[in-house]
């Protein structure tokens, strides 16, 4: 496996690969992360990972100082999962000058949790974009957990001709059902133990809502409350169409439950899948 830094030495040892398979990440990586890997190997021959905890994506009061970064420990798990090539560029390689050019993301990004995080799609699409243009994959793979990004990433695919096909993984789960995430390393035992609630409440979300309970407003309502009460601090519990992630007309068959929420200052978000 080889590690490089700059963009000129990536693309001096990618310009012979007939296909290549990404996978994008911020580091301090878990299984999550290595299932990405597994997916990619099987698109491609050759695997590249990048690291890069990338400014754009940060608001001015989150956590972009302290992000958890574990270089050597993200590379020796990397080698182990068979990755080709791992790009750990600066924010310098990738930002010499302010970045004035960035990508207009869909409306949908200033929802759910661009609602919160004002541009931080803008961020996510015009670092992917940018990392695209350097890797040139034929496969990207991202997780599902985020599936927002994962939607709006598909439609800045589709939208701008991407000649790249976008594999969505499923999220990987604790034993608990807490999805996988670097977050969960801020979280204290207390709050550990606390976290998995959001996954078993957006469970219930999805029972009231295939139970035939139809007033999805109602069924959000009484669950943000419900994590309220136990310490929770709610941005969002939604029930979107999967297909568009606007609020589902009448008879839309993919729904997807979805729901970000703080617990102390660590914000998780989760969601699943599901069909009426
Ligand atoms: O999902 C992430 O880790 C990041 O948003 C990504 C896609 C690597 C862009 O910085």
């Amino acid at each position: 496996m080889e590690i490089i830094r700059t963009i000129a030495e990536l693309r001096a040892r990618l310009v012979s690969e007939t296909g290549i398979a990404f996978v994008p990440t911020m580091g301090n990586l878990h299984d999550g992360h290595l299932h990405l890997v597994k997916i990619a190997r099987e698109h491609a021959p050759c695997v590249v990972v990048s690291i890069f905890v990338n400014p754009l994506q940060f608001g001015a009061n989150e956590d972009l100082a302290s992000y958890p970064r574990t270089p050597e420990q993200d590379c020796a798990k990397l080698e182990t999962a068979g990755a080709d090539v791992v790009f750990m560029p600066s924010a310098e390689e990738i930002y010499p000058t302010p970045q004035q050019i960035t990508v207009a993301p869909p409306p949908v990004a200033d929802q759910l949790c661009g609602a919160s995080r004002p541009g931080h799609f803008r961020g996510v699409a015009t670092v992917v974009l940018k990392l695209f243009n350097v890797v040139r994959p034929t496969v990207a793979v991202f997780g599902k957990k985020d599936f927002q990004q994962l939607f709006i990433l598909r439609e800045m695919v589709r939208q701008l001709n991407l000649p790249i096909t976008l594999v969505g993984a499923e999220t990987m789960r604790e034993s608990d059902g807490l999805a996988m995430s670097s977050r969960n390393a801020y979280l204290n035992p207390a709050q550990r133990l606390e976290a998995p609630r959001l996954h078993r409440a957006l469970r219930q979300v999805v029972q009231a809502a295939q139970g035939g309970q139809h007033d999805f407003a109602a069924i959000e309502t009484q669950t943000a409350q419900y994590l309220t009460q136990l310490g929770w601090i709610v941005d969002y519990i939604a029930i979107r169409s999967a297909n568009t992630l606007l609020p589902p007309e009448p008879r839309e068959h993919e729904l997807i439950a979805l729901g970000a929420a703080r617990l102390g200052t660590t914000r998780l978000i989760d969601n699943i899948g599901f069909a009426l």
